[in-house]
């Protein structure tokens, strides 16, 4: 099994997005079997809560299913998964003070190369989940082709 986890802060907004927008292509892609996605964030105030109404709104309306519940980030993650996808350069800092593990580190719009921002703007402060939307819609594209190519999936 290859897994796959998406890092924010909250654990509400984007990475919640990102996991559930991924998650649906891996099943498009008839990968279930192969490739799991999760999320967690580097903060702990919505420890235990769903995703954001704005998020839950944008996955309903473009009927991807989600099922999620938010939960902290720890050193185990770090060599649980495979690759460990930020959305900015903050929950990068925030994954590298727990430590090193075996999983890869990368940047989700490093799989957005015509994406014109390096960093997913959060939107519990912007209040732009559709442009969150966009951003984590072409790059999850980009993600599960270079793990397929990675892979020979
Ligand atoms: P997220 O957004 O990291 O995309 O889930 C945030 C959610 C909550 C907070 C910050 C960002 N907060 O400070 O509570």
């Amino acid at each position: 099994m290859i897994r796959v986890l998406f890092v924010c802060l909250g654990n509400i907004c984007r990475s919640p997005m990102a996991e559930a927008v991924f998650r649906h292509r891996v099943k498009l892609a008839g990968l279930e079997d192969q490739i799991e996605a999760d999320s967690a964030g580097t903060g702990d105030w919505h420890v235990g809560e769903p995703p954001h109404h704005g998020t839950a709104r944008l996955l309903a309306d473009n009927q991807i299913e989600y099922d999620h519940c938010a939960r902290q980030l720890t050193a185990r993650d770090l060599n649980h998964f495979d690759y460990i996808i930020t959305m900015d350069e903050a929950n990068r800092r925030g994954v590298g003070r727990l430590g090193k593990g075996r999983a890869r580190v990368a940047a989700l719009l490093d799989y957005a190369p015509h994406a014109r921002v390096a960093e997913v703007p959060d939107p519990y402060y912007t209040g732009n989940f559709e442009e969150v939307y966009h951003l984590v819609s072409q790059a999850a594209d980009g993600l599960l082709a270079a793990i397929r190519e990675e892979h020979g999936l």
